[in-house]
C-alpha cells in the first residue's frame, strides 16, 4: 500500500503527462475493464501468457485475436499493445502490413485472391477483375449485407497450385475467372 505522500506524487505525475498520453491511459483502463467481462479476452490472455508476453510473439497473438474476434479493432490492438508492452504504432504497423489481418468486420463469406508472383503470372488479376465486377467490391471491402468480403494476399505459400484462391478458409487450386465467379454466384444466390 502506498502512503498518502507517494500516492499524491503519482497522481500529480499522471496529471502532468501530455493530454494525449492521459487520454490513452484512460482508454486502456476502459478497455481493461471491458476485457474483464469477456471470455475471449481471457483466452487471449492465456495465449499471451503461454508466450510469456514476449513482444516477438506479436504476430501469433494477433493471429489468435483475429481468430477469436473475427477482426482487429482499435480497442483490441490497444489491449495487445498494453499487455505485450509494445508501442500501439508497432501493433498497428504489423496488423496493417500483413494481408491476413483485417481491421474491419468480415462478411459471412471471405474470398482471398492471391496476387503473389506465381498466381499473378497465371491470371490472378483477371480473377480479381471478374470477382470485382460481379460483387462490385474492391479488395478489402465487404458487401453492404455483410455476406461477402473480398481480400487479396501476396502469397499463400501454395504457388504450385497457382492461381490459388481461398474461399472461406479453404484453398482452391488452379482457379479461373469462371470458377471464381461460379463460387461467388453460389454465395450470392443462396446467401449461405
Ligand atoms: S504466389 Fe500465390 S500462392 Fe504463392
Amino acid at each position: 500500500m502506498l502512503n498518502k505522500k507517494a500516492q499524491c506524487f503519482i497522481d500529480s505525475s499522471i496529471t502532468m503527462l501530455p493530454p494525449f498520453i492521459q487520454q490513452r491511459q484512460k482508454r486502456v483502463a476502459q478497455v481493461m475493464q471491458h476485457a474483464s467481462g469477456d471470455k475471449r479476452f481471457k483466452i487471449l490472455e492465456a495465449h499471451m501468457k503461454r508466450y510469456q508476453y514476449r513482444a516477438d510473439a506479436l504476430i501469433e497473438v494477433l493471429h489468435k485475436a483475429q481468430g477469436l474476434f473475427g477482426y482487429l479493432d482499435h480497442d483490441l490492438l490497444l489491449f495487445i499493445a498494453y499487455r505485450l508492452k509494445v508501442p500501439t504504432s508497432r501493433v498497428y504497423g504489423v496488423a496493417t502490413f500483413y494481408h491476413f489481418f483485417t481491421l474491419k468486420p468480415q462478411g459471412r463469406h471471405t474470398c482471398v485472391i492471391c496476387l503473389g508472383t506465381a498466381c499473378y503470372v497465371k491470371g490472378a488479376n483477371r480473377i480479381l477483375a471478374a470477382v470485382q465486377t460481379l460483387t462490385k467490391l474492391r479488395a478489402g471491402e465487404t458487401t453492404p449485407d455483410q455476406q461477402i468480403s473480398l481480400l487479396t494476399a501476396r502469397c499463400l505459400g501454395a504457388c504450385s497450385l497457382a492461381p490459388a484462391v481461398v474461399y472461406d478458409g479453404t484453398v482452391a487450386p488452379f482457379q479461373t475467372s469462371e470458377t471464381a465467379v461460379e463460387q461467388l454466384k453460389g454465395w450470392l444466390q443462396h446467401g449461405s
